[in-house]
């Protein structure tokens, strides 16, 4: 079975030694002299695992290594590679880096630098379920990480804040600026995407492992794409299950597993969660790479919200969350939301009246029914940031930065 490609910018001396290793353990390793290479191949092939790069080199150089691995849509960890005195200096700053990058300092033996590779790839293929760390099923093949699309979640553990008609109408947006996107109903005890679509007799996952296996829970198929049903309006939408009673045929990290495939066929998936952390969601929160969190102009929505926050550090999934502030115009000022929940907002959708009861009622969405009114310009804004969302240039500046224990980038010359 292939393993991934290890891309590798160190130093003339090292670099040998660091290839025949990684080559022994059936990793294809390439050498990349300048950022223009890792571009290059980046853009040529999606299993490249791992990045390992000297972090004591040129800063500018760095940085768009750095950029280059983080781009939207993109998240491959860096191995720095510094001196002990470097470390010593990160950890003094408190260095911010990605999530999954790591450091490894001089002097070193590739073989021990080859082990730390392993454990980055081990630690990519974990889900948080909250009973420890579970390596997935499968192998580490070349497969596993050619991820495209986005992978975007909605959730908050209040109910009736509008999760599912953030989840929709940013769905049909991104539609209708012409990307291809899947809609995931994972709500399996409250969720009724199909219904307020207008899709009737929906086959659900539920449905598909039952009749595959007589009755008894089933494996996840390895794609998706036969069983969602399409809208009108050229969305495609996957509903997991139409019964709270049935869930137990779903195996929760199977699940987000199979989800997280679905990338390799749209540019965006939509998830939308119920509001509660049971395993489902955690396995989701786990493969994510953003939480959209709505919230209202009220108390217990935004309590709930601080509480998830604290929830998301705990589990290490804070800087997925993104704030989206729901019938904005109404009860506490933004400022006021922003600083109670301790996240500034990423977008506003403004309160809509009747539209979404009758969007709901004709089995449309807003931005279908009624794409001129001001709500459908929200929905709008909030698909534009989520395409050019996933990592800002200046999230990985600030990152590299963090790498290197810098506060602004030197340049010299
Ligand atoms: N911006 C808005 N303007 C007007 N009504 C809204 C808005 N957002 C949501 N609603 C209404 O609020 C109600 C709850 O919304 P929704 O079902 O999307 O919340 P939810 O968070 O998914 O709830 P649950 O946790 O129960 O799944 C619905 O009737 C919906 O039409
Ligand atoms: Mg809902």
């Amino acid at each position: 079975m292939a393993r991934p490609a290890i891309a590798i910018a160190l130093p003339g001396d090292e670099q040998p030694h660091v290839v025949d290793v990684l080559r022994e353990a059936d990793f294809e390793p390439v050498v990349v002299g300048c950022p223009g290479d890792l571009e290059a191949l980046l853009a040529s092939r999606h299993d490249v695992a791992v990045a390992i790069l000297d972090g004591e080199s040129d800063f500018d150089e760095s940085l768009e290594y750095y950029e280059l691995l983080h781009e939207p849509g993109r998240d491959i960890p860096a191995l720095m590679i510094v001196s002990p005195r470097t470390l010593d200096r990160l950890v003094g700053a408190a260095g911010r880096s990605g999530a999954h990058d790591e450091y490894f300092t001089r002097p070193y033996s590739p073989e021990a630098l080859r082990w730390r590779v392993e454990a980055m790839l081990i630690r990519q293929m974990t889900v948080d379920d909250g009973s420890g760390a579970v390596i997935q099923s499968g192998s580490l093949s070349a497969d596993d990480w050619s991820r495209r699309g986005a992978f975007l979640s909605v959730f908050n553990p209040k109910g009736g804040v509008g999760k599912t008609t953030i989840a929709v109408n940013l769905a049909a947006s991104l539609v209708a600026m012409g990307r291809k996107v899947l809609l995931v109903d994972a709500d399996t005890v409250t969720g009724h995407i199909a219904s307020s679509l207008g899709l009737e007799n929906v086959r659900t996952l539920v449905d598909s492992l039952a009749e595959a296996n007589d009755g008894g829970p089933g494996a996840v198929p390895e794609t998706l794409e036969e069983l969602v049903a399409a809208h009108s309006s050229g969305l495609k939408v996957l509903v997991l299950s139409s019964s709270p009673l049935m869930t137990g045929h779903l195996d929760p990290a199977a699940v987000a597993d199979a989800i997280d495939r679905a990338r390799r066929s749209f540019d965006v998936i939509v998830v939308d969660l119920h509001p509660d952390y049971d395993v489902l969601n955690r396995a989701i929160f786990g493969r994510t790479d953003r939480i959209l969190v709505p919230v209202t102009p009220d108390v217990p929505a935004l309590r709930a919200a601080v509480q998830l926050r604290d929830v998301a550090e705990e589990l290490g999934f804070r800087d997925k969350l993104a704030l989206v502030i729901n019938r904005a115009n109404s009860g506490v000022s933004v400022a006021d939301m922003e600083r109670t929940v301790g996240m500034s907002s990423f977008a506003m959708i403004r309160s809509a009246g009747l539209q979404l009861v009758k969007a709901a009622n004709e089995g449309r969405t807003v931005i279908d029914l009624f794409p001129a009114e001001k709500v459908s310009g929200d929905f709008r804004a909030l698909a534009e940031r989520v395409v050019g969302m996933p990592r800002a240039k200046e999230a990985a500046r600030a990152s590299i930065r963090g790498l290197f224990g810098r506060k602004e980038p030197v340049r010299t010359g």
